[in-house]
């Protein structure tokens, strides 16, 4: 289940290299950004049934956290764009769901793979890097796929909620702000969108 660390970065700066903006960081997410962004989820889904689907799962840091905050493998969903790093997920996440494909086609990457039911969605999709119509695109897909209530976990490194104020006001969401992590490089913020239950 555990990443080779130094394999893992390096091939995350190689993609880094290829494709900067989607990516948006040179290195993988700290392990205290991790960790927090997997206690935020495990707290969210805390009732509910159904998978965790991980956005943007990279080299498997925020996965490996997720695991280690006790959600079980057999819940976790990873979606991943790169080719090279599905393969990577596919060779150290055994008994996983490893979904290759674009985030911004969400309900229909899960409908093609069998779930119906989503607990949570974490990401680790760089959006404020992102084009506006791309991040409008895969928010719109993330609350098609979650149920009023559970919730999406996004982080951010910026001052302001990752999820931009129009956007937040056209699906009607609520955010709520973690406090900043100071200590991870660079210090981040773990938020989390709801639209409230009816
Ligand atoms: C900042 S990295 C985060 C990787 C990992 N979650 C971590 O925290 O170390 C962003 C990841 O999102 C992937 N990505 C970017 N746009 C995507 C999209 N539209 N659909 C799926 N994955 C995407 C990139 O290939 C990259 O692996």
């Amino acid at each position: 289940m555990r990443t080779a660390e130094p394999a893992g970065t390096a091939l995350f700066l190689k993609r880094w290299l290829r494709r900067p903006l989607s990516m948006g960081a040179v290195v993988p997410s700290g392990r205290l950004l991790a960790e927090a962004l997997a206690r935020t989820a495990q707290a969210a889904i805390e009732g509910r049934e159904g998978h965790v689907i991980e956005l943007g799962a990279g080299t498997g840091e925020v996965t490996k956290a997720l695991l280690a905050a006790g959600i079980p493998g057999e819940r976790l969903a990873l979606v991943e764009r790169d080719p090279e790093l599905a393969a990577f997920l596919r060779r150290h996440f055994r008994g996983l769901k490893i979904i290759e494909g674009d985030a911004a086609r969400l309900p229909r990457l899960l409908a093609a793979n069998g779930i119906d039911k989503v607990a949570a969605v974490v990401s680790g999709l760089p959006l404020l890097s992102l084009p506006t119509e791309v991040v409008n695109g895969i928010v719109n897909g993330v609350f098609d796929t979650l149920p009023r209530g559970a919730a999406l976990v996004q982080f951010t490194y910026g001052p302001s909620p990752p999820v931009p104020r129009r956007l937040r006001s056209s699906l009607r969401l609520v955010g709520a702000r973690g406090r900043r992590i100071w200590r991870n490089v660079p210090p981040a913020v773990v938020w989390t969108f709801r639209k409230p239950a009816a």
